[in-house]
């Protein structure tokens, strides 16, 4: 069954070290490990090799936010991931990181080559800049207005409630999103890969077969035909401050995270070969015989059916064999939900469900080599494990190993020529072409009617009544085995979606590991296998139950922080780990009671009072503040609250706002500010 030997690289996309992985992310990372584990057991040479994905501005600013630094923040990550990854038996050959010298070394080679080549241009472009914190904001950092529909609070990119997409220099008030203020625009040079210039080449690789049918079809579209020249160069380049690698000739800037996240695929394994004298070389250079895999979201196909191809190409190395797209997740149908308790991490359903494998099958079942998205129905999930392995595939042996165990010593008897056997034996071939196809759900269907008929020659002859019956020992003993033999034969076919399971199967029928070139070889007579003990147990509904109310749990929301109502403000509630301050930090803050002189509306602001604070200096402060939701500035007027009198002066639109008063809210409602116990007056320190 087995072809010639091949060397596959393959990959899975690499998750940001900013979050827990989820059974989002598991669908992909479940389905290239049966993949890899499958071609394992073809005899071939496989190398599975991913990373934790760690640059660019949200890490930054994730690791600001919990007061660490961004290497401290991705080392965390990092050891979550992989720990995740490994209960949910994905066995990487390498997990590393994108911020390694390894990939600082190949994405700087790689731009070189890149310019060497004439495929990098410079230039000015105007984006907006925050003057607070001081940085170039990328488009997911910028919010206000929707020039369409008018919707506030939106994205820099797009609109989620009218779904238009335009430039954050379209936003009607921007503010940024990181501080607050009102972002200005700037010049910074930029540097470009000149993709416009590659797509001939783009042209004839996205029809060259290396895609999905449908993939293909939407790269070309992108691409356009002959002429058309659709394509417009890759910014990728981005300013300090960003947490990522300094390009070579070009102080203060940095290779947008883009550059070189897949360049990390090469970095893990360039990794790998350190630690196992393979040649990277052969693996990565123009004329590679070895074979390239990626496994990734349909989300990020651009990226690697586009700009990936492309880097690769004009800068001297092969391209990949093929990309692998998939689909999204939903859960009960829907996208995964915090507030129905559907948005489940990793970590999650290990507290609840415990056994990975129910899931790892459930994904193989619905996974059929497509870019659908796949429906996670927990009800169905319970169903479909509880039937198909417990009722079925484990039942096999749970019925016939005992009678083997007590009767005859374990020992079994020679094989006979049984027609159920040779059924199974003789689907291993088609069985393997669904795996290599990634069609797991036909490998499946295969597998589970292959197990009917296992159960149906048990149901047909009754070792139970056999053992009852004088004279039957010889029967007893051929029917058992021969069932063993169909369990044994099952499980080698089940083994890429079920290796741990199917490991403890190899040691109770005393086997060497089972691999696709060893499958012909039946259990011989005389052989005797190890005592039964019980594989697998039901899920009950409780624990699904359990696990989707305690996800609920999580959300529920803790007491509203107290938060200090700037313009605009968008902090949120979380706290992350690594969030506290010390005292000395607190005292920092100069908390005082003010008195609100004045309150009045602003023109032209939408979410901004104005208010005349008196807080027992010479002069009033004047500070603007994000509350007119919640206030009728007349019944501020003569009110007592709490203000940070020590904060920055900002310059804002609507002039300089002098400190921030101190208001709570959370989903449920708010802004509501602050008002001291009778007894405080003006200008008194909140300690
Ligand atoms: O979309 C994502 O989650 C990215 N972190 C995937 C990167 S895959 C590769 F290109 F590095
Ligand atoms: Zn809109």
């Amino acid at each position: 069954m087995t072809s010639a030997a091949r060397k596959l690289l393959v990959t899975s996309a690499l998750p940001y070290a900013n979050g827990s992985i989820h059974l989002g992310h598991l669908v992909e990372y479940i389905q290239t490990d049966i993949w890899v584990r499958f071609q394992k057991m073809q005899g071939h040479t496989v190398h599975y090799v991913c990373a934790d994905d760690t640059h660019g501005t949200p890490i930054m600013l994730r690791a600001e936010k919990e007061g660490i630094t961004p290497e401290a923040l991705i080392a965390k990550v990092h050891a979550e991931h992989s720990q995740d990854f490994a209960e949910f038996l994905v066995d990487f050959d390498n997990y590393y990181s994108t911020n390694s010298e390894e990939n600082r070394e190949l994405a700087s080679n790689i731009y070189k080559a890149l310019k060497a080549n004439g495929k990098i241009a410079s230039k000015t472009i105007e984006q907006y800049f925050d003057p607070v914190k001081n940085m170039f904001l990328p488009d997911r950092f910028i919010k206000g207005e929707c020039p369409k529909c008018h919707a506030k609070d939106q994205y820099g990119d797009n609109c989620e409630v009218c779904g238009a997409t335009y430039s954050p220099t379209d936003l009607i008030n921007p503010f940024s999103a990181v501080s607050g203020a009102t972002p200005v625009r700037k010049e910074t040079e930029h540097y470009f890969f000149k993709l416009s210039e590659c797509a001939d080449f783009l042209r004839d690789w996205t029809r060259a077969g290396h895609l999905q049918a449908e993939a293909a079809n939407k790269m070309t579209e992108w691409v356009g035909e002959v002429g058309e020249n659709k394509l417009s160069d890759w910014d990728i380049s981005r300013d300090a401050p960003y947490f990522g690698f300094e390009i070579p000739d070009a102080p203060g800037k940095y290779f947008y995270v883009w550059l070189d996240a897949p360049i990390g695929y090469m970095a893990s394994f360039k990794n790998l070969c350190a630690k196992n004298g393979l040649d990277f070389d052969e693996y990565w250079k123009k004329d590679s015989t070895t074979e390239l895999y990626h496994f990734i979201g349909k989300d990020i196909l651009y990226f690697h059916a586009l700009f990936w191809p492309a880097t690769l190409e004009y800068s001297g190395h092969r391209t990949p064999t093929s990309v692998f797209a998939h689909g999204f997740l939903t859960v009960n149908g829907e996208k995964m939900s915090k507030s129905r308790g559907t948005f489940i991490t990793a970590r999650s359903y290990l507290d609840h469900i415990k056994n990975p494998e129910y899931l790892r099958y459930y994904y193989a079942a619905k996974l059929n080599g497509s870019m659908e998205d796949i429906d996670l129905n927990l009800e169905d999930f319970v169903a479909r494990v509880n039937s198909d392995l417990v009722g079925k595939y484990i039942n096999i042996a749970s019925r016939t190993a005992g009678f083997i165990n007590k009767r005859f010593d374990g020992v079994l008897a020679p094989s006979a020529n049984n027609q159920a056997v040779t059924e199974l034996l003789s689907a291993s071939s088609s069985i393997a072409e669904a795996y290599a196809a990634r069609d797991f759900g036909k490998a499946l269907r295969e597998i589970m009617r292959l197990s009917d008929i296992a159960n149906g020659f048990v149901a047909d002859k009754a070792p139970w009544v056999m053992a009852k019956q004088e004279g039957q020992d010889e029967a007893l003993q051929q029917v058992c085995s021969d069932a063993l033999e169909m369990f044994r034969l099952l499980t080698l076919y089940l083994k890429p979606v079920l290796p741990k399971l199917a490991q403890q199967i190899e040691q109770f029928l005393n086997v060497a590991p089972l691999s696709w070139s060893t499958d012909a070889l039946s259990l011989s007579a005389g052989h005797r296998i190890h005592a039964y003990e019980h594989l697998i147990t039901r899920i009950d509904p409780k624990q699904i139950e359990a696990m989707t109310e305690a996800n609920k749990e999580n959300l529920t929301p803790t007491p509203a922080p107290v938060k200090t109502v700037a313009p605009t403000i968008t902090a949120s509630n979380d706290v992350g780990e690594g969030a506290y301050i010390s005292i000395d930090d607190f005292t920092k803050i100069d908390l005082r009671i003010a008195k609100i002189v004045n309150a009045e509306h602003v023109e032209g602001a939408e979410k901004l009072l104005k208010l005349t604070l008196d807080i027992g200096e010479e002069k009033t402060r004047q500070v603007f503040a994000g509350i007119k939701s919640a206030y009728d500035p007349e019944t501020l007027k003569g009110r007592l609250t709490v203000m940070v009198a020590n904060l920055a002066p900002r310059k804002m639109k609507f002039g300089m706002s002098e400190g921030m008063v101190l208001a709570a809210s959370d989903e449920s409602g708010g802004p509501f500010i602050l008002s001291p116990d009778v007894g405080a007056q003006s200008g008194m320190r909140v300690k």
